[in-house]
């Protein structure tokens, strides 16, 4: 079922768990996401990059593929299909396209452009019941070309763009995109502690969920992170899968250079990760 992401994120925020955002980049993603939520019977978020939707050929084709691959699988629970880190004009694209939700990462403009942009597609996003995701202070490290420096969000500023009417808000807490290095200093819980006091109980977004450890993880729902992403954890594991099949030299065993084999224990691997996320996010069973 393709939904908004607003009930399910607001059912997570009110029963202190997080609905995982999980990165797709092919048919292959797309089906192991969609097959291990219906399988734990939990809510989920696609997230759709601008550089993986051009992959996949374009916003409309990713709409149409997650559409039908909805149908013909029969999944019950429900789907956002997500623009994740969206230029102004890719959220356009994306509402032309079909998807349920958009983040618009306005957080490189000047607060006031970023507020004046956020606002006119919220206006939109009403209109045609879709979810709206904003950001405010940078997730460090780089995603797909976006880049951000991890500066920590201002709290007063989140409370301006989250008064706004945005469904969900993404606040640079010291997280990063892709792996931490040794040295991170970890999430920073003074800021997620002010800036909730100030945006109340908007649904706060956590990004650069790969390799947070598992306290800081349930720390950081507890105090009202309720989506929490994921892109890098499912990209490794589909590698060291792929590498493993390849070293042991499968692919030269009778039809095993065969796609539909080659690429399985990769699949497999994103199903495994993606189980692992939604038990620690809290999510099995809420569907
Ligand atoms: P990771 O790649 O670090 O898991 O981050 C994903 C993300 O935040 C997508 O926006």
């Amino acid at each position: 079922m393709l939904v908004s992401a607003k009930e399910m994120l607001e059912k997570a925020r009110d029963g202190k768990y997080a609905v995982g955002q999980f990165n797709i980049n092919n048919l292959e993603w797309t089906k192991s996401i969609l097959l291990t939520a219906e399988e734990l019977k939990s809510p989920v978020i696609l997230g759709v990059s601008e550089g993986a939707g051009k992959y996949m050929t374009g916003f409309k084709t990713v709409s149409a593929m997650v559409k039908a691959m909805i149908e013909e699988l029969g999944i019950t629970v429900p789907v956002a299909l997500h623009l994740d880190h969206g230029t102004y004009e890719g959220c356009y694209k994306c509402i032309e396209a079909g998807f349920s939700s958009i983040m618009f990462d306005g957080s490189h403009y000047p607060i006031e452009e970023n507020v004046a942009k956020t606002k006119e597609l919220i206006k939109i996003c009403e209109e045609k019941g879709m979810s709206l995701e904003a950001e405010v202070g940078s997730i460090g490290g780089e995603e797909d070309g976006v880049v951000g420096l991890g500066e920590c969000a201002d709290p007063a500023e989140c409370k301006q763009v989250a008064d706004l009417g945005v469904t969900m808000l993404a606040a640079g807490i010291g997280n990063i995109h892709g792996q931490y290095p040794e040295n991170w200093p970890g999430l920073r819980f003074d800021v997620l502690e002010a800036i909730k006091k100030e945006v109340g109980d908007m649904p706060l977004v956590l990004h650069g969920g790969t390799g947070i450890p598992e306290d800081m993880i349930k720390k950081a729902i507890s105090l009202g992170v309720a989506k929490i992403n994921v892109n890098t954890e499912c990209q490794l594991s589909f590698a060291a899968a792929t590498r493993k099949y390849i070293e042991a030299g499968k692919d030269l065993q009778g039809k095993g250079f065969d796609p539909r084999k080659l690429l399985a224990p990769g699949a497999e691997a994103i199903k495994e990760t993606v189980k692992e996320k939604m038990e620690l996010f809290g999510s099995v069973g809420k569907a």
